[in-house]
């Protein structure tokens, strides 16, 4: 059994079973089966809209699944009422595909949102906590800007950093490296890496740029057909002969992935 404090050390923290979702009649997920452990980056990689966006929202309890069940920390959210499914879901924190920072919010307030919310913090502490989680994604001393003054690779970061302050066992970054140069990707990529390394926050970490994916992960999970296709370690994907999985790596334009 898992306490409210946390898995025992053999519980997944994240378990999806069978996982289908249909979208006006069309099915996005069919039967998708994914475990994270703890501290584990798990790269969830596939196609344009094949699903990952909707699958990290499944997980997070955003959308909930025609069929199967999603298990955060040993425990099915599917029959959880909302103040359950809440405290579970801070410990699963999601940096969204756009950075959604509260627009009109400075840096520092994004940052201390959810501690302003869920801990009984003084101003200094406060500070503090955020002036900490602004220095572990590289960006100390930004509290005062605004989300328009912030670059995408900022606004990233920031929207880490917000994750941070809830303490999360788990982040789900989705597309954390997209449209940013290939140096502001690397520092992305550390920073998910450092995160897992310094504080063991495991990492599901969606993404159509395989080969940026396959440096970072321990595991990577394709996302085609409604279901998890090919599954394994970053050198089962290089060496694979599977056609698809190969154009996918590849990035060729002829293959299984673009026939009809
Ligand atoms: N609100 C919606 N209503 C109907 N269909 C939707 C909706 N949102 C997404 N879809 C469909 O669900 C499918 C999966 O979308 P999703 O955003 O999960 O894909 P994705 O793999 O994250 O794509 P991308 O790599 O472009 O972000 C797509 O076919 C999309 O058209
Ligand atoms: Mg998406």
């Amino acid at each position: 059994m898992t306490g409210a404090c946390g898995p025992g050390d053999g519980v997944p923290l994240i378990e999806c079973r069978g996982l289908g979702l249909s979208r006006g009649g069309h099915p996005v997920l069919r039967q998708v089966d994914l475990t994270v452990g703890r501290a584990e980056i798990v790269g969830v990689l596939g196609r344009s809209g094949v699903g990952k966006s909707t699958l990290l929202r499944c997980i997070v309890g955003l959308e909930r699944p025609d069929r199967g069940c999603v298990k955060l920390m040993g425990q099915d959210i599917g029959g959880l009422g909302e103040d359950e499914l809440n405290s579970l879901r801070r410990q699963v924190g999601l940096v969204f595909q756009s950075a959604a920072l509260f627009d009109s919010l400075s840096v520092f307030e994004n940052v201390a949102f959810y501690p302003r919310r869920f801990l009984r913090l003084t101003e200094s502490e406060l500070g503090e906590l955020v002036a900490r989680h602004l220095a572990v994604v590289g960006l100390p001393g930004t509290e005062r800007l605004m989300p328009a003054q912030l670059s995408g690779g900022m606004a990233k970061r920031v929207g880490i950093a917000r994750c941070l302050a809830a303490e999360p066992k788990v982040i789900l970054y989705d597309e954390p490296t997209a449209g940013l140069d290939p140096v502001m990707a690397a520092v992305l990529d550390r920073v998910i890496v450092d995160l897992r390394d310094d504080l063991g926050i495991s990492a599901v970490v969606v993404t159509h740029d395989v080969r940026n994916a396959l440096t970072v992960v321990d595991r990577a999970a394709l996302l085609h057909g409604g279901t998890i296709y090919f599954e394994g370690r970053p050198d089962a994907f290089a060496e694979t002969a599977d056609p698809l999985v190969r154009q996918f790596v590849d990035g060729a334009v002829d293959g299984p992935l673009t026939d009809g």
